[in-house]
């Protein structure tokens, strides 16, 4: 069996990508530029897994010195293709133990990306190593979907998506609640052929979240809902963590 490593999801998407999310996601892309650029105030910027640059390109284009981090070589070698690929320094490697050098003012990973991490530990050590790259004063940005589990029925959950006269495409995911593990086939038959496209990823809930920022040192400063600083409640479906460095305890 093959493994599913941090490259993989990117070796098996890099020729998708672009056209799935950077075009149909102008919009919230354009918010979450606008956001970040505000939270590094002119500082240094790193992105963990920036994948083709959707994100840190046009954020360089505000001005700012971005880098990243990024396990693909085909994810990076796309975000080098395009205009201003080349001015953004990419280490290839793993977020959660790669090192660039710092310090940085903002250190961000979205777009779920945390659960990319199919390890509770590969996620704790995804904060450190964010803390590791942080300044005295720096942030650590994640935006992720808060967990939707509807339509599980026994660990099991089937759901079609095309069907024509010659293919049908539908997805099949397994659902492991103790180790809060999803793991997907997105599956493509058509005459003569089959395509598979799997995804693993390990759901964490924002109070998870803490506690992993937590055990790096790490403190929670601000919560939204989304890149518009809507405040987050107990119905939002995606939320937008800010952490600091903890405020060293002190007293007897
Ligand atoms: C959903 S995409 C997000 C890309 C980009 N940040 C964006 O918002 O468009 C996930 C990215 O994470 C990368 N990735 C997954 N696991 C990784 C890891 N352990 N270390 C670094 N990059 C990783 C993938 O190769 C892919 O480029």
């Amino acid at each position: 069996m093959k493994e599913y490593g941090p490259e993989t999801f990117g070796e098996l998407k890099a020729d998708l990508y672009d056209d799935l999310y950077e075009a149909p996601m102008r919009v919230e892309t354009a918010d979450s530029v606008r956001t970040l650029a505000e939270l590094a105030a002119g500082g240094r910027v790193l992105e963990f897994a920036i994948g083709t640059g959707r994100v840190a390109l046009p954020l360089a284009a505000t001005g700012l010195e971005v880098h990243g981090i990024e396990a693909s070589d085909k994810m990076v070698a796309k975000l080098k293709a395009k205009p201003g690929g080349d001015a953004i320094p990419v280490t290839v490697g793993d977020m959660a133990k790669a090192t660039v050098k710092g310090p940085f003012d903002l250190v961000y990973l979205v777009f779920n990306t945390i659960f990319n991490l199919t390890t509770q530990s590969a996620q704790v050590r995804c904060f450190q190593n964010a803390a590791r790259h942080m300044g005295e004063r720096g942030l650590f940005v994640v935006e992720t979907v808060v967990p939707e589990l509807d339509g599980y029925f026994e660990g099991q959950r089937m759901r079609g998506s095309w069907v024509t006269m010659d293919e049908a495409r539908f997805e099949i995911s397994i659902h492991d609640r103790a180790a809060q593990t999803l793991s997907f086939q997105r599956i493509v038959i058509s005459e003569g052929k089959t395509r598979m496209l799997p995804h693993f990823c390990r759901y964490v809930w924002p109070s998870e979240l803490d506690l992993m920022a937590r055990i790096a040192g790490l403190e929670l400063r601000e919560r939204w809902a989304w890149w518009d600083k809507s405040p987050f409640t107990n119905t939002s479906k995606s939320h937008i963590s800010i952490y600091g460095h903890a405020a060293r305890e002190t007293g007897p």
